[in-house]
């Protein structure tokens, strides 16, 4: 059917003056992919789906939004309000601000496990290099859009969230002051800071949208590792479509099917997706007990606060990304996935569960107990790139297959 579309003679037309046709069918239909990828593999068309919902509900979701702090009939802020009526008064308001809520999260479960994926099979190793920059580069601006959106709703946990963070900006030494009033539009969070984080939730996915257009383009040129990590044979490349495309399309049915479970009858996550003291409008006379970030910022989060020292931590969580975008370099070992390296796959499992730890421990209030914890498990996150240079010098990697 899309063969038949493709050769018909107004795609033909089409093709003669923009070269559309070709673009689409190299990039979409004979792309050549190795015959071997999993279904880990679904999660970049996964990504690129949510991407496109995030964008479109959040297009929907500004045609209502009010981003000002002004007091409105009832006493609270037009944002706050506004909200309120999205979820209330706008026709089918409540579904897309859920859609919009439970995407952001999605989001990041998809991307984490993507992520895992390529760190699995050694894919940003030679010659992904640059498609593993770009993904980093991804995943510092998803952070940076969902804090900016998170304060928006202008309830209890987006004030003291946004107030805790921007904290931070005060740590750096000469300018800090100058910084956080900058970043705040005044000496606290208000209706100046409610302005740019909201134009800044509008530009900053627009940005995301590039880095993903360059990532895939990469991706393109380079084309797909595969789970043994060895290159693909020319006997062994098979043409996009029909292969992934109806596997993908699997991949994406069953991640809309877990998506709408949330949407429709779980939209807070119990509260790994809304917290529940985010339906509290903002007060900025009343600290929560416990101020804690999303669950998917929490591990950097936790890395910053295992540091006494403020401006240490902002060091340690600013190299704790400097550290993944070095990946490449700092792993020397010729072989790619870790089938075949039994020494990195431990220390990748003693990753992700440190990970896990960090984000534990950012979840939930400082005790010391906890503090503990959360620095050993950030000696586990560094240890993970310091040892890696080292690694190939004594690891005995199980024999390679000749092809995949
Ligand atoms: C909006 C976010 C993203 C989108 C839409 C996206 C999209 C894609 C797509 C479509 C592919 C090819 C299919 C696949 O291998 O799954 C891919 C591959 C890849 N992506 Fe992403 N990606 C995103 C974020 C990231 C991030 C955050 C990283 C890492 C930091 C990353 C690293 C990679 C790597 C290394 C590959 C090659 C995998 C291989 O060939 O084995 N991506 N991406």
């Amino acid at each position: 059917m899309i063969k038949k579309i493709l050769d018909s003679s107004a795609a033909q037309w089409l093709d003669d003056r923009t070269h559309a046709v070709q673009y689409i069918r190299f990039h979409l239909i004979d792309y050549p992919t190795p015959k071997n990828l999993n279904y880990m593999y679904a999660f970049g068309s996964i990504a690129l789906v949510v991407l496109i919902l995030q964008v479109l509900s959040g297009l929907f979701l500004a045609m209502d939004y009010k981003a000002a702090t002004l007091p409105t009939g009832n006493g609270f802020s037009l944002a706050f309000d506004s909200v309120e009526r999205i979820m209330r008064d706008v026709n089918y308001g409540w579904l897309i601000r859920y859609m919009h809520a439970v995407g952001a999260t999605t989001f990041f479960f998809v991307i984490y496990l993507h992520m895992a994926r390529g760190l699995y099979y050694g894919s940003y190793k030679k010659p992904r290099e640059f498609l593993w920059i770009m993904g980093v580069m991804i995943l510092l601006i998803m952070q940076a859009t969902v804090f900016f959106g998170y304060l928006l709703p202008w309830g209890q946990m987006s004030f003291w969230g946004a107030t805790v963070i921007t904290n931070i900006f005060g740590a750096v030494p000469v300018i800090g002051d100058w910084l956080l009033q900058l970043v705040r539009g005044g000496f606290s969070v208000g209706d100046p800071t409610l302005g740019r984080f909201f134009v800044l939730h509008f530009l900053t996915p627009l940005l995301l949208i590039v880095v993903v257009l360059w990532h895939v383009m990469a991706l393109h040129v380079v084309h797909s590792n595969n789970p043994t990590g060895v290159e693909t044979s020319k006997k062994n490349i098979i043409p996009f479509h029909p292969y992934y495309t109806v596997k993908d399309l699997l991949g994406i049915g069953v991640f809309l099917i877990i998506y709408s479970y949330f949407v429709f009858f779980n939209p807070t996550g119990n509260g790994l997706i809304i917290e529940v003291n985010n339906f509290n409008p903002a007060n900025p006379m009343h600290t929560p007990g416990d101020i804690s970030p999303v669950w998917y910022l929490t591990p950097w989060y936790e890395i910053l606060r295992s540091v006494p020292n403020k401006l240490l931590g902002i060091v340690g969580m600013g190299f704790a990304y400097v550290c993944l975008f070095l990946l490449p370099w700092l792993d020397r070992s010729p072989v790619r996935s870790a089938r075949y390296r039994p020494v990195y796959r431990m220390m990748l499992i003693v990753f992700f569960v440190a990970i896990g730890t960090l984000g534990y421990c950012g979840h939930h209030p400082v005790t010391p107990e906890l503090t503990l914890v959360g620095r050993i498990a950030s000696v586990f996150y560094f240890a993970f790139f310091f040892l890696l240079p080292f690694v190939h010098k004594f690891e005995k990697t199980k024999p390679l297959p000749e092809d995949v």
